[in-house]
């Protein structure tokens, strides 16, 4: 595997990481800090190199993917890498039709509705997306002992597109989907956990020391209705990648109520969102498991003694857990200044540094 290239010197380095002890919950030099949606708009140096390719295109480009995913650890000095890519990549590359059309988001051409449509969704196999083995192959070379997260669309998200064909608010079709056919749905959250675990898989033995499993609009959804509909999919693309002794992360936005049965999925580290404190995150997550988060992104638009004080807050919220991974409470937002967020690394580090 691409693996193989790295020394075990440098793989030994990579596991003593701030950012994988953290995860395993093991003591650290300092509290690991990552940003999701670090790479992107954010960066003047990505809205360069992206001129003029579509985000689809860029994503099958193991150059630009390695380029992208590297610009937010050279310039934040950030804990991990996430792999630049999107949620939808291997559903492009099953050939299902659909397009992320700028400041909309993910748009489906032909939305699944019927038991019919369902025989769009086969299943995805290693060589469908060899452009994220070969950029991952490349990425831990050039990544040197900063771990790299992979990720991948959890069942309910992914379904929540193609369902109601492009982003929604409310997310209506899929819910008339969830509760007016209960099998079909069942059918199709577990054709997406098959995709989805062999996507985590193709990422995980390309070398990436971590994956999330974003569930974002899984907020939407009562605590009944994630635990009967939702969670048997989650669980099974937990369950598939459990062997290999990567940390899983799970999150979602607006998860509150749901970050109890999110952890009981089966992941190793629970993301939260701003809406819940951190000391409450962990009495709701329950024992056992790492915590990620969890400032306000929009907090950033503030002066930089608000943003400290703010992340102060988090800080002390988590403190005496073991396994803090701190993070956004969701993801950076396109318009953020990129010297804030260099601040904030350099303040949770030397805030914590032990
Ligand atoms: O740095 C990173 O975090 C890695 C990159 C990343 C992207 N998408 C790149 C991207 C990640 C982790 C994602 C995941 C993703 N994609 C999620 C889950 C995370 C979350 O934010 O909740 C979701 C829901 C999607 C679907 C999606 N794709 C949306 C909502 C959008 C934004 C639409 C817009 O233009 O505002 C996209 C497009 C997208 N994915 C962009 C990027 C950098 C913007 C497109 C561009 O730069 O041209």
């Amino acid at each position: 595997s691409a693996n193989d290239a790295l020394t075990g010197q440098q793989q030994t380095a990579t596991y003593d990481s701030a950012f994988l002890k953290a995860c395993r919950r093991e003591p650290v030099p300092h509290t690991p800090v990552w940003f999701m949606r670090q790479a992107g708009r954010s960066l003047p140096e990505y809205r360069k190199v992206r001129e003029g390719i579509a985000m689809l295109d860029s994503c099958m480009r193991p150059d630009l993917v390695t380029e992208i995913t590297l610009q937010p650890v050279r310039r934040h000095g950030v804990d991990a890498a996430i792999y630049f890519s999107d949620i939808v990549v291997p559903l492009k590359a099953i050939g299902i039709d659909l397009d992320i059309k700028p400041g909309i988001g993910p748009v489906v051409e032909n939305p699944i509705r019927s038991r019919a449509d369902l025989e769009q969704l086969r299943a995805l196999e290693p060589g469908d997306v060899s452009y994220v083995t070969e950029a991952i192959g490349m990425l831990t070379r050039e990544l040197g002992t900063t771990p790299l997260i992979g990720f991948a669309g959890a069942p309910f998200t992914l379904a929540s597109y193609l369902v109601e064909g492009g982003p929604s608010r409310n997310h209506e079709r899929t819910k008339a989907l969830m509760y007016g056919d209960p099998q079909l749905w069942a059918d199709l959250l577990d054709r997406l956990a098959d995709i989805t675990a062999a996507f985590l898989k193709v990422q995980i033995e390309a070398g990436a020391s971590a994956v999330q499993l974003f569930d974002s609009w899984v907020g939407a959804l009562s605590p009944a209705d994630y635990r009967r509909s939702v969670m048997p999919a989650s669980v099974k693309v937990f369950d598939a990648v459990a062997g290999y002794g990567v940390p899983r992360i799970h999150f979602g936005v607006g998860t509150g109520e749901l970050l109890g049965l999110m952890g009981e999925a089966g992941a190793d580290v629970v993301g939260v969102d701003w809406r819940v404190p951190m000391d409450e995150a962990v009495r709701r997550v329950g024992p056992g498991k790492a915590l990620q988060g969890n400032l306000d992104p929009a907090v950033l638009f503030a002066p930089r003694e608000a943003v400290e004080t703010k992340a102060r807050e988090v800080l002390d919220a988590a403190a005496g857990l073991p396994g803090h991974v701190f993070n956004l409470g969701h993801g950076v937002l396109p318009d953020t200044d990129p010297e804030a967020l260099t601040r904030l690394v350099e303040y949770v580090h030397t805030q914590t540094a032990r």
